[in-house]
């Protein structure tokens, strides 16, 4: 059961703890009738090809960023069972309006936006890597790292294929928006950032980027039927 608009102070009760991103661990999916607000597991979720859709369209960018209040920002949602989450590991939920993924890595639930910041490739199917002693998605789409515990991007400054240097890594900055997860009684809620400062991920939780994820969709749909 979704509880979108409940205060932040319903989930702070003495029974509740709060699952810091900083101590954290692994996926889940679920299983309990109360978590409407989780997408199905075997739902496919969106392969985005960002250099069509985000080319030559900084006035679009400008106009999500106008959009000043993060989508579904404070919102909070039952997502599901603890348990049916440690199973799952990893669960895409739709929390008002927001596409997220809740993941469980290592005894610690972590959440934010499922699209990535780049070009919007979705993060469910990520592999985990430690970098820079930061625990890290790295996007299927063009590997991008992002840190699961704030959203930090991190990229090599050093050649790849230079394997005589260790790598070094750098910060982007905060570039995807990691939201809340709290533990109430064993059900896993997720409260959504209320961060006011544009991440680079709201882009596709605004109404430009849903056009743009839809239509990189159907290109991707119509190069599958063509070839
Ligand atoms: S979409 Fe390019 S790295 Fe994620």
């Amino acid at each position: 059961m979704c509880v979108h608009g409940a205060q932040p102070s319903v989930l702070k009760q003495d029974n509740v703890r709060e699952i810091c991103r900083a101590d954290r661990p692994n996926r889940s999916s679920p299983g309990s009738s109360d978590n409407s607000c989780v997408r199905p597991a075997e739902r496919p979720l969106t392969s985005v090809v960002l250099s069509c859709s985000r080319l030559g369209t900084k006035h679009r960018l400008s106009a999500a960023m106008s959009e000043k209040t993060p989508v579904g920002a404070g919102k909070s949602c039952l997502v599901g069972k603890k348990e049916d989450l440690i199973k799952a590991k990893r669960t895409s939920v739709s929390i008002a309006d927001r596409f997220v993924f809740v993941i469980y890595h290592q005894g610690v639930f972590y959440a934010m936006d499922e699209h990535c910041y780049h070009a919007g490739g979705s993060l469910l199917d990520g592999d985990i890597e430690e970098i820079d002693k930061k625990l890290c998605i790295v996007c299927p789409k063009h590997k991008y790292k992002i840190s699961l515990a704030d959203g930090e991007g991190l990229y090599n400054t050093t050649n790849p294929k230079d394997k005589s240097q260790p790598p070094c890594w750098r910060s982007k900055g905060i570039k995807q928006r990691v939201h809340k997860v709290t533990e109430v009684d064993g059900d896993i809620h997720v409260t959504l950032s209320e961060a006011p400062a544009w991440i680079d991920s709201d882009y596709y939780q605004s109404e430009q980027g849903r056009m743009d994820l839809k239509l990189a969709k159907e290109l991707e749909l119509a190069k599958s039927k063509s070839s």
